[in-house]
């Protein structure tokens, strides 16, 4: 069944006023598993649709099928794009070029030795709440951790940090807009930033191909796989790629599982007493308050009949990942959290071809984190609940978290 409604869901989905609590949407949305917006979009809501959406090759990635073309994409001059624009077989052969140099089986010590950097890191960023008894965790952990953590992965000087800061927000931002002329001054600011930051990259590129070191870069000039290597414009792409992915998501992994937890204080006190429950507690964290809510720019390039209903060819379709991840038809109870439920499956990372590449980073990042928090903060509380939200709707996250809190163990 198709539904035609007189106010865009969407609209409402994007409006600021929604942000800490969308869910009731959601409920709503999932009333009709494909549902027709008036603009002719479609937004699709359910477990189980979009389970098969994500693995129906006639949905497809790359910018240039979409309706506008790809115009505003924001990347390459010549509309080249990372790979998470693209479709098969180019994007499984640039992926994989850069798995290679991301992690096993090729790099097989890379996440190891991560984790203890993690860990300084984040010991560093904690003992310096020492001697106060408030701290803004966005600022003071959720946002910082993770960005060091990208930059040395693609080997960035942590020097040249603050200049990404104003580069991701400006890329994301289109995300937030609120009508058409400000969504494309936005999609050419983001057009611009992304060429400052590809200049960025084609200089650092340079440098390490004169003295490669151990980072993604190094890898991704110098070491030739049996596939050969990225072109320059690829390698640029997909370092704008990953600098952005790495950024706002494992923020607001952070900044929602942090509010989460602190919303569930008997969950913090059994962390306590078993550390190791974070794996299923980081499971369940996704499921429930996911830092990408959807999964927008997918189209059709063929009629595709999902749920009872046709989405004709050249369709803009969204995948609501965060509505599907509390579908009742998929997980009991699905509005309680509770990291002893039976299911473990989420839509947090996506799925099929474009299922998140930075899950083994992202998972461990936060837990390190959570881990972190929770056995060093003593009894720790929110100031605000809720707190004041970022403006991005499908980059869903706290901007800033007040946490309260006696000492730090
Ligand atoms: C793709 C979520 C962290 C790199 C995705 C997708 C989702 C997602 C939902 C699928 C997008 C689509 O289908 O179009 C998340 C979440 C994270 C996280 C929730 C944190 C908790 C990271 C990190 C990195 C990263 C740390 C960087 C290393 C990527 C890349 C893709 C991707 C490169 C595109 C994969 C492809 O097209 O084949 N992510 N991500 N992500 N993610 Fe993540």
């Amino acid at each position: 069944m198709t539904e035609t409604s007189q106010t865009s869901l969407m609209q409402r989905m994007l409006d600021y006023a929604n942000r800490p609590d969308p869910y009731p949407l959601y409920e709503e949305l999932r009333r009709t598993p494909v549902r027709r917006e008036e603009d002719g979009t479609y937004l699709v809501g359910t477990y189980r649709e979009i389970v098969q959406l994500l693995h129906d090759p006639r949905l497809s990635s790359d910018a240039r099928n979409r309706p506008d073309g790809g115009a505003g994409a924001g990347e390459g001059d010549g509309m080249s794009f990372s790979f998470i624009l693209l479709d098969p077989p180019e994007h499984d052969l640039l992926r994989r070029l850069a798995m290679r140099h991301f992690g096993p089986p090729h790099r097989p010590a890379f996440l190891d030795g991560l984790r203890a950097d993690m860990a300084r890191i984040v010991r560093e960023r904690i003992d310096a709440f020492a001697g106060r008894h408030e701290v803004d965790i966005v600022d003071a952990l959720a946002y910082p951790f993770p960005v060091t953590v990208i930059c040395d992965v693609l080997g960035v000087p942590h020097e040249d940090e603050p200049l990404f800061h104003e580069w991701v927000e400006e890329i994301i931002q289109p995300g937030e807009a609120t009508g058409p002329v400000d969504l494309e001054a936005r999609r050419k600011r983001a057009e611009q930033v992304i060429s400052k930051a590809r200049d960025y990259f084609a200089g650092l590129a340079e440098e390490r191909r004169q003295a490669p070191r151990d980072d993604m870069l190094s890898g991704l000039v110098t070491d030739d796989g049996p596939e050969g290597r990225m072109s320059e414009d690829d390698m640029l792409n997909t370092a704008v790629l990953l600098l952005i992915a790495g950024h706002e998501t494992t923020v607001n992994m952070i900044g929602n599982g942090t509010l989460t937890l602190l919303r569930h204080p008997e969950v913090i006190e059994r962390l306590r007493r078993e550390p190791q429950l974070i794996a299923r507690v980081f499971e369940e964290l996704i499921r429930y308050d996911s830092p990408v809510q959807f999964v927008p720019f997918r189209t059709t390039v063929a009629d595709v009949e999902v749920g009872g209903t046709t989405i004709p060819k050249n369709a803009a379709v969204t995948l609501v990942l965060g509505s599907g991840n509390r579908d009742p038809a998929f997980c009991a109870d699905p509005d309680r959290f509770d990291p002893d439920r039976e299911e473990r499956e989420h839509l947090g990372f996506g799925g099929g071809i474009h299922y998140c590449f930075g899950a083994p980073l992202a998972r461990m990042e936060t837990q390190v984190a959570l881990g972190e928090l929770v056995r060093r903060l003593e009894n720790p509380r929110l100031v605000n609940d809720p707190p004041p939200y970022r403006r991005n709707a499908f980059l869903r996250g706290p901007r800033h978290l007040q946490v309260a809190f006696d000492g730090v163990r």
